[in-house]
């Protein structure tokens, strides 16, 4: 069992924000901050002396996690408990059925775990090495023990600890075909973080009530055919470009397995920017554009870079777009009204004007739980192109 014994009394207003659901708390919160460990470690958050939460603590990381505001151990019940929990709210109450992010970190008062469930076949990042260390044996342990999953492969997670791979049962077993709708693809675990977005699924979803029989779709950034497959199937003709040659083979797979004709599919290895820039110099046209780029900045003083990033992106794209738009942004320092502002001013340049249909966000097995803004991250616009 890990020993918690170091006392951390925190500020009035990191308090208030606890009582308001708030899962983190800033260092600077800390009156004794003298006392924070010097390795990772959980602790116990204190206010005017009284048990307040237990938080994991690293001492790279100027943020503290709550674990509990129980004064409740840290053990296999705990987990337990949150994982059952975390279960339930996606299969009883979203109604998710095989294939789901099954942990969203604070989101599911599991702080530093990401866990998505394909069928049969787990992934998980992980970025905290005492978790590791600690609980991993346990957490493999219920989620075998609640599930059919048959092999869980762990990974170190985003800006995480140096975790070493992982697998936990078959150890042959690294690929699945998920359904989404009437789409299906092939996922592999091995790939880009847990291998799917399941983030963009009702989006993707979305999407295709927007595509008529013949329509030219292009897919920017469109990694393993997400919003392809669903345009093509709908009967789309599709463009999908992205950088990555590994991504695009298992887009090209994905769309294969979909049954759409080599004629109406194309990927294109290369930069976003470069091949808009090309296609608008060879005047070409698409009746719908979509932009899911990813995070162009990973920092709060990086806003500005990745601003410019989305707004020449954004601008390349409503230039090629003929009815529909839809643009995404999974920076989680880029708020909704920020990057409304900075496509708007894309359309402006571009003397475009567009109708909002939808402002959608991230599906809701990554909930955002109140008083918890840095778990909402996932920004996606649906326009309608008036000229
Ligand atoms: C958020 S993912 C897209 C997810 C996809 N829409 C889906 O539904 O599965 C972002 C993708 O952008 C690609 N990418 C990053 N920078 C790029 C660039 N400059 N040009 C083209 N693709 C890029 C990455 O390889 C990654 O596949």
């Amino acid at each position: 069992m890990v020993m918690i014994l170091i006392k951390l009394e925190i500020d009035r207003r990191a308090y208030n924000s606890i009582k308001n659901f708030s899962r983190l708390v800033y260092t600077k919160a800390i009156k004794n901050r003298g006392d924070l460990p010097k390795k990772e470690e959980i602790v116990t958050l204190t206010y005017n002396g009284k048990f307040v939460a237990k938080a994991l603590y690293n001492p790279k990381s100027v943020i503290l996690k709550i674990l509990t505001t129980e004064d409740e151990e840290i053990d296999y019940d705990f987990f337990y408990k949150r994982i059952f929990n975390a279960k339930i709210y996606r299969e009883n109450i979203l109604n998710y059925k095989n294939t789901y992010r099954w942990i969203y970190a604070e989101g599911d008062e599991l702080p530093t775990i990401i866990f998505d469930k394909y069928n049969e076949l787990g992934a998980m990042q992980l970025m905290s090495k005492l978790i590791e260390k600690e609980y991993l044996k346990d957490i493999v342990d219920i989620l075998f023990e609640l599930s059919d999953l048959e092999t869980i492969y762990v990974k170190r997670g985003k800006k995480g600890e140096r975790i070493r791979d992982k697998i936990f049962g078959d150890k042959n077993k690294f690929e699945t075909v998920i359904k989404e709708g009437d789409a299906k693809f092939k996922v592999n675990v091995r790939g880009h973080k847990t291998g799917f977005f399941l983030d963009q699924r009702e989006n993707r979803l979305y999407l295709e009530k927007f595509i008529k029989e013949g329509d030219r779709v292009l897919d920017i950034c469109c990694y393993t055919g997400g919003f392809s497959v669903h345009a093509a199937i709908r009967g789309a003709e599709v463009v999908g470009v992205d950088l990555s040659k590994k991504a695009l083979k298992l887009a090209e797979e994905n769309i294969e397995l979909n049954n759409i004709p080599k004629d109406r599919y194309e990927f294109i290895e290369g930069n976003a920017f470069e091949v808009m820039k090309e296609m608008i110099e060879d005047k070409e046209k698409f009746d719908v554009v979509i932009l899911d780029p990813p995070a162009f900045t990973q920092t709060e003083d990086d806003i500005k870079n990745a601003l410019r990033a989305y707004a020449s992106l954004n601008y390349l794209g409503i230039k090629l777009a003929k009815r529909i738009f839809v643009t995404c942004s999974c920076s989680h320092h880029v708020d909704k009204e920020m990057f409304k502002r900075t496509v708007i001013s894309s359309a402006f340049r571009a003397k475009k004007e567009l109708i909002m249909i939808d402002y959608k966000g991230q599906a809701p097995d990554h909930p955002i739980s109140i008083g918890n803004k840095n778990l909402e991250y996932l920004k996606c616009i649906f326009f309608y192109v008036k000229n």
